[in-house]
């Protein structure tokens, strides 16, 4: 039985306040809590300035509670603050180590190597960088259930010339929680630098990179509970201090002049312009809200609703589920096909009983054309979701079944 399955979580965010609303689409983006919402606005109400710039009082504040942000966040997933970079989103911490990391060190006759799993934010910045340097661009293969095939992870590693493996930790398209550190050992053992794009794990599996040993761990601060606009890059600290600027100007720089410019310290120096100020600080509470349920009580009340939800899928003949059928190995996500209805007016239907799912490729279209499918329907849980809500999508569903015959 769920452990959260009595706390009412659900009064906590305003947003699911709205009559009729269940709300089955966290991994696209989560609801805001109201601390939250409150840490934002205490900035803004109260302590309204910017950060590492100024002097006065507010100003102070500000960056007292931007860093005191950057410290929850980066020991929540246990590593060095100042190796914890503040971004725009994944998408872009991604990319600042396809710019700097890429640029730097690789070049022609080299591969990079991603997966048939990744969300196109880390797909296509590899892609690029490939076409831009002349290295070889190579995707490992899923097989039907959606599980990276490793001996052939093994294959493309004996070739010897893997500079980079990115791979995300749990898919936004199937589900599948990957091997990361038995991949991330396998890919530092031929040599390999390792980029993990994070962003569905971090809400809902305990991470602890100290213990991971990635090289680099992309997430983004709207699916865990924070606002849009701020994402996170954490990254080892001899590789960060040796790559060059991703953007450059004001706050990144130690000094500059005409014939000179010396970069900032990490990590200022990836942080290029005023910051995120008032996200970054909404991340830091949101790292608090998800600390004070705990990060293991949230996996196991997650884990109960997608097996409960995979039970009551089967009882559905015409649904064929997407990734691996056993719950240990799957995120809190059930993406699907319906034989007798397409996916978007699968969510249409169950958007107009307030039932809110996904419908599309989810940016994963690698894994689209691994399957023949050009869209799936997805629904995906997060703290507030409980087994009525499962009910009611699957009530919803048989309403479908019902209108396609
Ligand atoms: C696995 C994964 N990676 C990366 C992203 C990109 O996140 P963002 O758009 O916030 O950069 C997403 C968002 O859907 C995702 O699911």
């Amino acid at each position: 039985m769920s452990t959260l399955a009595d706390t009412p979580l659900a009064t906590d965010f305003p947003c699911l306040q709205r009559e009729g609303i269940v709300y089955l689409d966290s991994a696209a983006t989560s609801q805001t809590p109201q601390p939250v919402i409150d840490a934002m606005d205490d900035y803004y109400e109260a302590h309204r300035g910017t950060v590492h710039r100024s002097v006065y009082a507010l100003a102070a504040e500000a960056t007292e509670l931007f860093e005191g942000a950057r410290d929850r966040i980066a020991a929540f997933v246990n590593w060095p603050a100042n190796c914890t970079i503040f971004t725009k989103n994944a998408t872009e911490a991604l990319n600042l180590v396809a710019y700097s990391w890429g640029r730097a060190n690789v070049g022609p006759g080299d591969t990079v190597l991603t997966t048939q799993l990744e969300h196109h934010s880390n797909f296509v910045p590899w892609y690029m960088l490939c076409k831009e340097t002349g290295a070889n661009f190579e995707m490992l293969e899923v097989d039907d259930d959606s599980i990276l095939q490793l001996d052939e992870l093994d294959a493309l590693l004996a070739k010897g010339n893997v500079k980079l493996v990115a791979v995300g930790h749990v898919s936004n398209a199937a589900g599948t929680i990957n091997p990361v550190a038995e991949i991330i050992e396998k890919a530092h053992a031929a040599g390999a630098v390792v980029v993990v794009d994070g962003s569905q794990a971090i809400p809902q599996i305990p991470v602890d990179l100290g213990a991971l040993g990635a090289d680099f761990y992309a997430w983004t601060g709207h699916k865990l509970y924070g606002p849009t606009g701020v994402g996170v890059l954490h990254g080892r600290k001899e590789l960060l201090e040796e790559m060059p600027p991703f953007l450059g100007g004001g706050h990144m720089i130690a000094s500059v002049s005409v014939d000179e410019i010396r970069w900032g310290q990490i990590p200022a120096k990836f942080e290029a312009g005023t910051s995120n100020i008032s996200e970054a600080i909404g991340l830091g509470a949101a790292v608090d809200f998800v600390s004070g349920i705990g990060i293991e009580a949230i996996r196991a009340h997650e884990r109960d609703l997608c097996s409960y939800t995979l039970d009551r899928l089967a009882e559905l003949p015409d649904i064929t589920v997407m990734g691996p059928l056993d719950a240990e190995r799957r995120g809190a996500l059930a993406a699907f096909t319906m034989e007798t209805a397409h996916p978007h007016d699968v969510a249409e239907i169950l958007g107009s009983r307030g039932v809110c799912i996904r419908a599309g490729h989810h940016c994963a279209q690698p894994l689209m054309q691994r399957f023949g499918v050009a869209a799936t329907s997805r629904a995906s849980f997060a703290v507030h979701n409980t087994r009525a809500d499962v009910d009611a999508f699957v009530d919803a569903l048989n309403d479908v079944r019902k209108i396609f015959g």
